[in-house]
């Protein structure tokens, strides 16, 4: 089954998917008979095309690791300066829409508009972008139920490492009762690389941020509003929750130094950040905030980029999954594998 595809902002994820893509086209079209033709891309610094019969996907790779603008692709496919995204979802041929626009937290603007804008024109939306979940959840549900479309966004926790899911599938039939664990690449990236590798927490994060774990923003993820976004996507996804990121005040990883890292390792113990979320008999209780774990706590064996979250189950007790939190590759298989749970559905 061939899908025609638009993406919507073309960032690391965008590029990312786009190179799994690239790879694996013969291996997704035998195995499971999966095709897909990028007939749009809609970027607000490298421009915007439209092309039903389908972008050469190694020529937009190209341009997008040379810096080179879109035009480059294919310049008869260039749209007219000043089309809005929104207009480019609406006027594209496509079947699914990726909305891969970097994260605003407390608007998640442009973002949602741009999914309800897929989803009122008939189109499937695939995101990776916490701030519409964190904010519009339930009402993007509603609109996707309403027009009969699929909403997917396994990417937006843990990359690719499966959360939705594994709790849609493998989990099926227990109650959460809570979830807590490592939700942010970026700062426990930092808080590994302080203490193994002895850097300071900007040359941490400059790495960060060209190994594609940071938010365009990185405030985000050093304030822990990144993690405060995933938590609040858990508890209202797993725990019926209402939350919204303003009701919680993050705690961040900023006010932790070297020192601070070298101290607690000297005691055998390691700074995480933590996300939590969790029934009490008061509503659900949510928060993030680093603490300082004994090295015989599970996460803090969690190191680099990667995460880990343990779910409190009814019927299995506490399951952890550990796995890659972030990254271009790694976040780009998640809107892969929502790809194929779409074609799945469809089948
Ligand atoms: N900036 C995020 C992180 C990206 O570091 O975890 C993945 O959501």
């Amino acid at each position: 089954m061939l899908y025609r595809i638009g993406i919507v902002g073309c960032g690391t994820v965008g590029r990312g998917f786009l190179e799994i893509l690239d790879r694996k086209a013969a291996v997704l079209e035998a195995e499971s008979g999966f095709q897909a033709r990028i007939v749009a891309i809609a970027d607000k610094i490298k421009g915007s095309l439209i092309s039903p019969q389908g972008l050469d996907i190694k020529k937009t790779l190209k341009a997008l690791n040379q810096g080179w603008p879109l035009s480059a692709v294919d310049p008869e496919a260039v749209l007219p300066n000043g089309s809005s995204s929104a207009e480019i979802i609406a006027a594209c041929p496509a079947d699914i829409i990726l909305e891969l626009t970097p994260t605003n937290i407390r608007t998640g603007e442009p973002a949602a508009e741009h999914i309800r804008t897929a989803l009122r024109t008939g189109k499937h939306v695939v995101t990776t972008n916490k701030g519409p979940l964190a904010l519009h959840l339930r009402e993007l549900r509603e609109l996707a139920a309403r027009k009969k479309r699929l909403f997917r966004f396994e990417g937006a926790v843990m990359s690719g490492t499966p959360v939705f899911s594994l709790v849609e599938h493998g989990f099926a039939g227990n109650a959460i009762r809570g979830v807590s664990g490592i939700l942010n690449g970026t700062t426990n990236f930092i808080l590994s690389k302080m203490e193994i590798d002895d850097v300071n927490y900007g040359e941490a994060l400059a790495q960060a941020q060209k190994l594609g774990y940071a938010e365009a923003d990185p405030a985000a993820d050093i304030e822990g509003y990144d993690a405060l976004a995933k938590v609040v996507i858990l508890a209202n996804v797993f725990l019926g929750a209402n939350l919204k990121p303003a009701d919680i005040r993050p705690e961040g990883i900023a006010g932790i130094t070297r020192d601070m890292v070298r101290a607690a390792k000297a005691e055998g113990q390691r700074y995480k950040l933590v996300g939590f979320a969790r029934r009490t008999v008061n509503g659900v209780a949510a928060g993030v905030a680093s603490r300082r774990l004994p090295l015989s706590d599970p996460l803090a064996g969690v190191m680099g980029a990667r995460n880990a979250l343990t779910f409190d189950l009814d019927l299995l007790g506490p399951v952890m999954i550990e796995g890659p939190g972030a990254g271009r590759i790694e976040t780009g298989q998640a809107v892969l594998q929502d790809l194929l749970a779409i074609h799945r559905e469809l089948k």
